[in-house]
């Protein structure tokens, strides 16, 4: 039997399938590792099942020194110290695939919301401002038929790339290797320069990892070069982009309107973003349906199982 922390309630039954075989302790809704029931325990686990809130560095590390797996309950690691988990020899997993569709869903919900005012118009109700229809109420930008383009055609990416064919859009993508010619051609999407995707595009949605490299991917600079009007949708991470240049773009143009379900320093949302009736403000829900997270969850668990049963995890991250 290991003994096994995680980090905070999850949804379904996995938890429940974990205790039947470990000895597990479920630490407090906001507070995960950081919280004292890790730390009574941190120097005894075997595993621990983590949250994209949760830091797992070479700290946290030097705390646990029989850990064998950190199984994420997310696609994005960028919560996890990779190199120092590997280097340790320490498992570390996510969840991919099961969020694939809800994510491109919600980036979808973000850019009509977006483009065609729906939460300015929820506020204008409402308040009792809606005094009756006329031809100028709330006038939007138009979806069907405009140029999307997609940072990242991963599994979200191309997801998204599926719906945008039903709105009848134009759909430009980068990311650092192409993809198949039958794969372009399936999906109808062309590749572009990362620059000229932001110059040539009415929607931007970003679909990457976090990494050092797009760590402020949409700065002052590409958001100058965007379309008057046009909108910045980001289900990917916060950090992707720098806030307060989004803001100003916002503000000052070139910058429509802009749909967000992920914040550089979350749960702390930039004022400037806040301050404004442009912007859609998600709270950080991108995989946020009922049986994506008890996959997600599942997913989690089964990997603890595996690796403590000396099975290989189903999703490592290499
Ligand atoms: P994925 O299948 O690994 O796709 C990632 C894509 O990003 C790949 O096409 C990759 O292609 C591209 N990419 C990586 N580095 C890049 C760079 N420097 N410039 C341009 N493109 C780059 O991952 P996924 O499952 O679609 O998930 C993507 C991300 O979405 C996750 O990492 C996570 O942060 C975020 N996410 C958020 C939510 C939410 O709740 N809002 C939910 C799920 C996921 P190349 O390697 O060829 O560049
Ligand atoms: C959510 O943000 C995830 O990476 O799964």
């Amino acid at each position: 039997m290991g003994t096994v922390f995680v980090s905070s309630p999850l949804p379904g039954d996995a938890v429940e399938r974990l205790a039947r075989e470990h000895s597990v302790a479920v630490g407090a809704p906001h507070v995960g590792v950081r919280g004292e029931a890790f730390a009574a325990r941190a120097g005894a686990l075997d595993a621990i099942v983590t949250l994209l809130t949760d830091r797992v560095d070479g700290a946290l590390l030097a705390r646990t020194p029989r850990l064998q797996i950190v199984a994420n309950v997310a696609v994005g690691v960028d919560n996890v110290d990779l190199e120092a988990c590997h280097a340790r020899g320490i498992a570390v997993t996510n969840t991919p695939g099961v969020l694939t569709e809800a994510t491109a869903d919600l980036a979808f919900g973000l850019l009509l919301a977006a483009a065609r005012r729906i939460t300015e118009g929820d506020r204008l109700v409402r308040a009792g401002a809606f005094v009756g229809w006329t031809p100028t109420l709330l006038l939007g930008t138009r979806v069907h038929g405009a140029t999307l383009g997609l940072v990242g055609l991963g599994r979200i990416g191309q997801a998204a790339a599926r719906r945008a064919r039903g709105f009848g859009m134009k759909v430009l993508y980068a990311k650092r290797t192409p993809l198949a010619p039958e794969t372009e051609r399936a999906l109808c999407v062309t590749r572009v320069a990362l620059d000229d995707l932001f110059a040539a595009s009415d929607f931007v949605s970003l679909h990457c990892p976090l990494t050092p490299e797009t760590r402020h991917l949409v700065n002052a600079d590409r958001l100058a070069h965007m379309r008057p009007g046009s909108v910045l949708v980001n289900t990917a991470r916060g950090g992707c982009v720098d806030e307060a240049a989004l803001a100003d773009a916002l503000d000052g143009g070139p910058l429509g309107a802009a749909g967000l379900d992920v914040f550089e320093d979350e749960p702390r949302v930039h004022p400037g973003l806040l301050a404004r009736e442009n912007v859609v403000l998600a709270p950080h829900i991108g995989s946020a349906d009922r049986p994506t997270r008890e996959a997600m969850a599942r997913i989690a668990v089964d990997n603890v199982l595996a690796v403590l049963a000396g099975r290989p995890a189903a999703t490592p991250v290499e």
